[in-house]
C-alpha cells in the first residue's frame, strides 16, 4: 500500500514509526513531515490544508489511504473533499467528516451533542457577539473560577480559566470582540470541574469502536504543573487510577453514547475520537472531544499498541473494526518533551541538535525539527523532540526517558523531570 500521512509533529512521527512497521505499508509519504519522519518515508512539501494539491498528489502517487494527523484539515472538510470527488472517492481518509470534526471544531456544538446524548460534562451556557450584555451578566453571577472557551479552533489557546469576576468579564468581552477571530465569535461559559484529567482514545468505523491505551498528558510548562499551558510537555500510559470500575463508567456513559450518537445523527466518522476526561468524586466527565490523536499522547500510545496499525485502519475504512481485538503492551510508556527556551512564549529556531545517536533504550520522536542545508538536524518549533521509553513501571520508564533527555542537546533546551510523578 501507498499511504499518505498529513502533519508534521511528534504525533505524526509516532504514527509514521508505527505505520512502517506494518508489512502492508510499501511506501509512506508524509506531508510535510519533519526531520524524524524522513527516516520512515518520503517527506513531501504539501500543505495539508491545500486539498486540491493533496488530491492531485494522491492520484499521481497511487495513494491507497490518507491518514490525517492534525485537526485542521478535518475541521475544514478534507474527508468530504475526497468523498465528493469521483476520482478520489475510492481512497479512504482516516478521520471524520467535516460534520464529525465539529466534535472538536465547535465547543458549543460538542456541548449540545453531549446534552442530546446525556453524556456527563460540565454545565454551560453559550453566548454570541450579539449577546454581549447577557454574557457579562451571566459571568458576573457565575461561581468562581469561571471557565471560558472560544467556540472554534484557537491553536490550543482558546480556554481561559478566570479566578475573579473582573477577569472573567474582561476576558469574555475580549473574546466576543474577536480576540481569537471567528473562533471566539461564540463563547462557551462553563462550570469549573476540579479533579484529575486523563485521555481516552477510540478508533471507530462509525458502527463499532475499539479502545486504545489511555494516557495522561502534562500541559503546564513548569514542574508540579506550574506556569503557562503548552501543547504538552510529556505523557504517561497507562494511567494507574483508571481502573476496571472507571473503565466501565467511561465506556458505558461516555464512549458508547458518543459512538451511538454519531451514528444516530448520521454523521460519517471513521477515525479517532480523543476524549479528554476529568475524574470528579470518582465519576468521569468529558472536558473536551478532539477528532484526532493527541500529541504527546500518541508518542506513548503507539509504542504500547501491539496491533498492526495499517490493518486497524483498513478495518476502520471497511467498517469491519468489530472483528479486531486490541492488544496492548503491559509495560508503562513515558515520554518527555524537550522544548525550545522561551516556549510557550517566543523562542529561537535553527539550533543544532546533537546527541540523537546516543539515545538508548528508547525512541526520539521528532516534532519541531528540520534538516538544514548540510543535512544537520536543527530545531524548528517550540516542542522539539519527545523521548519515549518503556519500563516495568513509571519510575523505570521515566528514568530512561530522562536519561535520554539529558543526552540530546541544543541551545536553550528545557524539559520537565517530573512527568508521571504525581501518579506514584
Ligand atoms: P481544552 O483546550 O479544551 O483542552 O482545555 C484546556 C484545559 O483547560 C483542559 O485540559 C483542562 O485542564 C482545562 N479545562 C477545560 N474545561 C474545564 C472545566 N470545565 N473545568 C476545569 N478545567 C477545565
Ligand atoms: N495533548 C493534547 C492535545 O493533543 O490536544
Amino acid at each position: 500500500m501507498h499511504i499518505l500521512l498529513l502533519g508534521s509533529g511528534g504525533r505524526e512521527h509516532a504514527l509514521a514509526w508505527k505505520l512502517t512497521q506494518s508489512k502492508r505499508c510499501d511506501q509512506l509519504y508524509i506531508a510535510p513531515g519533519n526531520a524524524g519522519t524522513s527516516a520512515h518515508g518520503k517527506n513531501v512539501p504539501l500543505n495539508p490544508l491545500d486539498f486540491e494539491a493533496v488530491g492531485k498528489f494522491a492520484l499521481e502517487n497511487q495513494i491507497d489511504m490518507v491518514v490525517v494527523g492534525p485537526e485542521e484539515p478535518l475541521v475544514r472538510g478534507i474527508w468530504d473533499y475526497f468523498q465528493e470527488n469521483d476520482k478520489l472517492r475510492h481512497i479512504p481518509v482516516i478521520g471524520p467528516s467535516k460534520a464529525g470534526a465539529m466534535m472538536e471544531g465547535s465547543k458549543a456544538w460538542s456541548k449540545k451533542f453531549m446534552q442530546r446524548h446525556k453524556i456527563p460534562t460540565a454545565a454551560y451556557r453559550e453566548f454570541s457577539e450579539q449577546e454581549m450584555p447577557q454574557a457579562i451578566e451571566y459571568v458576573r453571577k457565575h461561581s468562581l473560577p469561571v471557565v471560558l472557551k472560544a467556540d472554534g479552533l484557537a491553536a490550543g489557546k482558546g480556554v481561559v480559566i478566570c479566578q475573579s469576576h473582573e477577569e472573567a468579564i474582561a476576558e469574555i468581552q475580549e473574546m466576543l470582540n474577536g480576540k481569537f477571530g471567528d473562533a471566539s465569535a461564540r463563547v462557551v461559559v462553563e462550570q469549573f470541574l476540579s479533579g484529575i484529567e486523563f485521555s481516552v482514545f477510540v478508533l471507530t468505523d462509525g458502527k463499532s469502536y475499539k479502545i486504545l491505551p489511555e494516557a495522561k498528558d502534562y500541559k503546564r510548562i513548569g514542574e508540579k504543573d506550574a506556569g503557562l499551558n503548552t501543547g504538552g510537555m510529556g505523557a504517561v500510559s497507562p494511567v494507574p487510577f483508571v481502573d476496571a470500575e472507571m473503565w466501565e463508567k467511561v465506556e458505558t456513559r461516555i464512549i458508547q453514547p458518543t459512538v451511538k450518537g454519531l451514528r444516530k445523527e448520521k454523521i460519517p466518522y471513521k477515525g479517532f475520537i480523543f476524549i479528554g476526561l476529568i475524574r470528579v468524586n470518582n465519576e468521569p466527565y468529558v472536558i473536551e472531544y478532539n477528532c484526532r490523536m493527541g500529541d504527546p499522547e500518541t508518542e506513548v500510545v503507539m509504542p504500547r499498541l501491539k496491533n498492526d496499525l495499517v490493518n486497524l485502519f483498513e478495518n476502520c475504512a471497511k467498517g469491519t473494526l468489530g472483528r479486531v481485538k486490541i492488544r496492548a503492551d503491559k509495560r508503562v510508556a513515558t515520554t518527555v518533551f524537550l522544548v525550545s527556551g522561551g516556549y510557550p512564549g517566543d523562542y529561537a529556531k535553527g539550533k543544532t541538535i546533537t546527541g540523537l545517536e546516543e539515545v538508548k533504550d528508547g525512541i526520539a520522536f521528532h516534532a519541531g525539527t528540520a534538516l538544514d542545508k548540510n543535512g544537520q538536524v536543527v530545531t524548528a518549533g517550540g516542542r522539539v523532540i519527545a523521548l519515549t521509553s518503556l519500563g516495568k513501571d513509571i519510575p523505570g520508564a521515566l528514568k530512561k526517558s530522562n536519561r535520554n533527555a539529558k543526552k540530546v542537546q541544543f541551545d536553550g533546551k528545557y524539559f520537565r523531570r517530573d512527568i508521571g510523578k504525581d501518579l506514584l
